[in-house]
């Protein structure tokens, strides 16, 4: 057989070469003894160094010593690339050069891990909400309108206009919900967060889910059976993935609906329990959310938030004014919010309010208000963040080793 690769380290031993080979899909243990090829073809061992690729030929030979139980037996060896000096050796490095060094590093045995959980979700995110017939809609990244507040937007020029990167596709999606019944985006989303967190990205995707006629039990028990999907999933197919990042798979095992629910109330009386101090109307921060998550050991859907601290299209409560009619999912184990989302105000009035309260130009949101003109509906939806999923189900304290090329406060390279 022949396989293409790279070299991902090597040995000699009297008149045996070892190397092991990477492609992509897993590793082989190649052995070439002095014996079994022609000088020439021997010599060429000299140009095996870390990360040169190679084609070797060979026949396949059980091997319990063997990483897999099986290595290849070489007849040839062709170098494709040399590698000299490949700065990644097996040592130690600190993260910063790690990150320097990213386009490189993703080579590692860690990284592939890691990326290929974050595929495994992104790919069971799409699975759940086919399954449930929600459709694909592509929400624009170049925008004209916040959605998020207005001070976390990339602003860029747009010819002779003002343009942003999108912070969230839900706008679009409220539209296309209203057209399709049942719809999500899956895509980029920007924020010029100037917090340096380990929860917090420039870029990061987000999938996020939209139904006319969807009420909040119903946005949280979607938000919950999509999660427990991916969850399961990933554990069903990366089994292996898990073991190389060392995560505790037991924590996760447990992660199946239902998922506790608690108002917003009822989580600051949790989190006073447990030593918090906040009072009633602010938003959670990280240590709230920590506190929070420490009482249980599965996500936790927390609703009603109090409107003052919530985005202008969150639907009132009509049975409390004060609170919104919104939910948030807090990952187990400090991971923080993975899961924003809740009922949009639909009444036309209610809405031209609140834009011009959060001083948000009514001008920009003609559109979005027409959808409450023709036919509104009350409707619900939520995102969530792709790379605190991930951080969360591998068990890595920061996000920026979850995507493939972080975008951080001080960071945009390479
Ligand atoms: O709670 P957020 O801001 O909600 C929205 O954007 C809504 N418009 C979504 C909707 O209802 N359609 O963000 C949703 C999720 C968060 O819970 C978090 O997981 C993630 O997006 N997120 C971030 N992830 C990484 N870095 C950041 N800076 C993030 N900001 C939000
Ligand atoms: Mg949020």
């Amino acid at each position: 057989m022949v396989v293409r690769g790279w070299v991902v380290h090597h040995r000699s031993s009297g008149k045996i070469r070892f190397f092991e080979l990477r492609d992509g899909t897993g590793y082989l243990q190649c052995v070439m003894g002095k014996a079994d090829v022609s000088p020439e073809v021997f010599a060429r061992f000299d140009g095996v160094s870390l990360e040169a690729s190679v084609c070797v030929t060979g026949s396949v030979r059980a091997d319990p010593r063997s990483p897999g139980g099986f290595e290849l037996g070489l007849k040839d060896l062709e170098l494709i690339g040399a590698s000299a000096d490949y700065p990644i050796s097996p040592k130690e490095h600190g993260v910063g050069f790690l990150m320097d060094e990213r386009h490189l590093w993703l080579r590692s045995r860690r990284q592939h891990a890691m990326l290929r959980v974050r595929a495994e979700v992104m790919r069971g995110i799409r699975e759940y909400l086919d399954g449930e017939g929600y459709l694909p809609m592509d929400a624009p990244i170049l925008t004209p309108n916040a959605c998020e507040g207005t001070t976390t937007l990339f602003e860029l020029q747009y010819f002779e206009r003002k343009a942003y990167l999108s912070q969230s596709g839900q706008l679009y999606n409220e539209a296309a919900a209203m057209a399709f019944g049942k719809v999500y985006c899956f895509g980029p989303t920007f924020r010029a967060e100037k917090s340096k967190t380990r929860r917090h990205l420039m870029e990061f995707w987000m999938v996020e889910p939209e139904a006319a006629f969807l009420d909040l039990d119903g946005d949280m028990a979607l938000a919950e059976g999509m999660v427990a999907h991916v969850v399961q999933r990933v554990l069903d197919r990366c089994r292996a993935d898990l073991a190389v990042l060392e995560r505790d798979v037991t924590k996760l095992e447990n992660v199946r609906a239902p998922f506790p629910r608690i108002s917003y109330d009822e989580a600051l009386e949790v989190i006073r329990g447990a030593g918090g101090q906040i009072p009633w109307g602010d938003d959670f921060g990280a240590d709230e959310e920590t506190l929070l998550s420490q009482a249980f050991d599965k996500p936790v859907l927390v609703h009603r938030y109090p409107a003052q601290v919530k985005a202008f299209y969150m639907k009132r409560d009509p049975a409390r004014p004060e609170v919104a009619l919104c939910v948030d999912m807090i990952a187990p184990e400090g991971y923080g919010e993975i899961v924003g989302g809740g009922c949009r105000e639909e009444s036309l009035e209610a809405l031209e309010e609140r834009i011009r309260e959060h001083g948000l130009p009514v001008e920009t949101f003609k559109w979005f208000l027409d959808l409450r003109r023709y036919g509104s509906v009350p409707h619900a939806g939520f995102g969530l963040g792709v790379e605190r999923t991930v951080a969360w189900i591998t068990g890595v304290p920061h996000v920026r080793e979850t995507i493939p090329f972080p975008r951080l406060l001080d960071r945009m390279y390479p």
